[in-house]
């Protein structure tokens, strides 16, 4: 299974969905069914990535009643502060207590043109601001056929560790593009393939140790059906979950992937 010296790490990212009174809802049930199924969070990490507008309600809730569920912004801005209209400083995200931010989304890059060079700039300003940058790679379908499935999300990779020390903590997650909402996932082979590619890249650019610590997930159409074999794969170290981390029983149990499944 995975990384014997990685914890997993479970992530649900939200996208759009869930405004701040649903957030506090939904996280309270999460933390109290994963706490009636004994689930050790030194096991398995869970962290949430709700709307910006939904943080302080998910801080404030979290620090009160001191559930252990990360969490963390979908985005932040390359800047620190200044005349940037709409967009979220690392600096405020800090402020709320969020441990880690999604960056290079997909989603972003398509529908907010970010390119390798801006998601670079990003997990810069998340690293000063200690964020644990969650840096997601992925091909899409025609990259794959044209370059096969490693090229694509190890250039993304390699453009996006620019800069980055080799002793900063980050997170990589590879979510082919094509497995993204789609329903058709990609198999454990193939996640573990690209992980594996990731990995060395890591290895290549930061340090061996680097390498041996950092956590890849894999991300793309994950389910509860279907985690058991991704965290079986050696370089898979955990998921980034969309549409199943809004439903709550699917997404505690994906968390819970060591027990149901015995792996
Ligand atoms: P999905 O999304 O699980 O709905 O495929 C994953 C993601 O976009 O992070």
């Amino acid at each position: 299974m995975a990384g014997v010296s990685r914890t997993p790490l479970i992530a649900g990212n939200w996208k759009m969905n869930l405004d701040h009174l649903q957030a506090i809802a939904f996280v309270q049930k999460l933390a109290w069914t994963l706490k009636d199924s004994g689930h050790r969070y030194q096991d398995t990490e869970v962290a949430i990535f709700p709307p910006f507008t939904d943080l302080r309600s998910v801080q404030t809730l979290i620090s009160a009643d001191k559930y252990e569920i990360a969490f963390g912004g979908q985005d932040l801005s390359a800047h620190d502060s200044g005349a940037y209209t709409g967009e979220v400083s690392g600096a405020f995200l800090a402020a709320l207590e969020c441990g880690y931010v999604l960056i290079g989304h997909s989603e972003r890059r398509q529908y907010h043109g970010e390119t390798d060079e801006v998601v670079a700039a990003k997990v810069q300003a998340a690293l000063r601001h200690g964020l644990m940058p969650v840096i997601c790679v992925g091909e899409t379908a025609e990259d794959r056929e044209q370059h096969g499935p490693s090229a694509v999300p190890v250039g993304q990779l390699r453009t996006a560790l620019q800069g980055v020390p080799a002793d900063a903590d980050i997170v990589v997650a590879y979510e082919p593009v094509w497995a993204i909402g789609s329903g058709q996932a990609a198999t454990p082979e193939q996640a573990q393939q690209v992980a594996a590619a990731l990995r060395q890249l890591l290895g290549e650019v930061l340090s061996a140790e680097a390498a041996e610590r950092t956590r890849v997930l894999y991300g793309g159409s994950v389910k509860a059906s279907n985690i058991a074999g991704f965290l079986r794969e050696p370089d898979v170290d955990g998921a980034l979950v969309g549409g199943a981390s809004l439903d709550l029983k699917e997404f505690s149990s994906i968390v819970r992937f060591q027990k149901h499944v015995g792996v």
